[in-house]
């Protein structure tokens, strides 16, 4: 018996290429959006624990403020390329669904519980309370599901293992195991996530209401970060690459669109970079204008 389900008989509404193309594009955006939440949250985490520094405590605040705001943009700018797989890789995305069923629904509970810690976590913080467990265990529920959502985006290419998964369970109790993509998958968005975190902080190093002095080490841890993930992201990238099945290995290698993609893609970072650089400069050379009280005077 033919293990993947049949084709829908419904024509699509409107031509593939379009399907793929808004694909790629909200999914870029709900990339971004996910990575500012996963490396802005363990940022801000990290600072909170040096509740002595005033610096630490300013930047831990000003990012965790702003993490219920990236959660709505997580959501919102998840659901146009759900859709959008749905439309175009229904038959796969479904039945991986349905095999991986209890992690997959229990997704909505565990977001609404990841929500709630942010909003806790952000009053923790401007009341002066002890914060950084509430927005750990928020950063360690965003990365449970990001592990389930890159769990079932790869048991759906895998059709060859759904018969047995059902078999073991036909609620959808188990998850696949054995499928060597899957963790540099998951780790690759980790390690972006502190890559596009240290420039959101190189970003924020220029709001009006920091100090100078604030400016200078959001700015400068933010750099740092930055530098410091941009090369393990990198290198995750490429382990990511390095483990994905032949087939798919040589199909990025033979289409000119992929060829294409790789030189946009680097193209595409490099500007970012060097936009955060500029970003960084603009914050440094503004530092000497500090009024009597410390604080900067524009
Ligand atoms: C805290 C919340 C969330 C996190 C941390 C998160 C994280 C991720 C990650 C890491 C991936 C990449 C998976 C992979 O391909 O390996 C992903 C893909 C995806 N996410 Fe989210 N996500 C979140 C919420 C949502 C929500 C609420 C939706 C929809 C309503 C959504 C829709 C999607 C879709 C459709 C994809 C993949 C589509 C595709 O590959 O075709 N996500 N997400």
């Amino acid at each position: 018996m033919q293990s993947f389900p049949a084709v829908d008989p419904i024509p699509l509404p409107a031509p593939i290429w379009l399907f793929k193309l808004l694909h790629i594009v909200t999914l870029s955006l709900h990339f971004v959006a996910v990575e500012m939440l996963l490396g802005g949250l363990l940022l801000a985490v990290l600072l909170s624990l040096f509740r002595g520094s005033a610096h630490s405590h300013v930047a831990a605040r000003a990012i965790a403020r702003r993490l219920t705001v990236v959660m709505t943009y997580v959501i919102n700018l998840g659901v146009p390329p759900l859709l959008f797989a749905q439309v175009l890789y229904g038959r796969a995305l479904y039945t991986s669904s349905v095999l991986i069923g209890v992690y997959w629904i229990s997704i909505i509970g565990i977001l609404m519980l990841t929500y709630w810690l942010l909003y806790r976590f952000s009053a923790r913080l401007d009341a002066g309370k002890s914060a950084w467990w509430v927005g750990l265990s928020a950063w360690l529920l965003a990365g449970f599901i990001a592990r389930l959502l890159s769990t079932n985006m790869t048991l759906m290419l895998r059709p060859e293992v759904w018969r047995d998964m059902y078999s073991a369970s036909a609620a959808g109790r188990f998850l696949p195991t054995g499928d060597p993509t899957l963790t540099p998958r998951w780790l690759l968005m980790l390690a972006g996530g502190l890559f596009i975190g240290g420039l959101w902080m190189v970003y924020l190093a220029g709001r009006s209401t920091f100090s100078a002095d604030e400016k200078k080490f959001v700015a400068g841890l933010g750099g740092k970060v930055a530098a410091l993930f941009g090369i393990v992201y990198l290198f995750a990238g490429l382990w990511a690459a390095g483990v994905q099945p032949q087939a798919v290995k040589a199909g990025l290698a033979t289409h000119p669109l992929y060829h294409f993609a790789a030189f946009a893609g680097y193209g595409w970072m490099a500007l970012v970079v060097v936009g955060f650089c500029w970003l960084f400069s603009q914050a440094s050379a503004r530092l000497p204008q500090v009024g009597l009280d410390g604080r900067a005077l524009w």
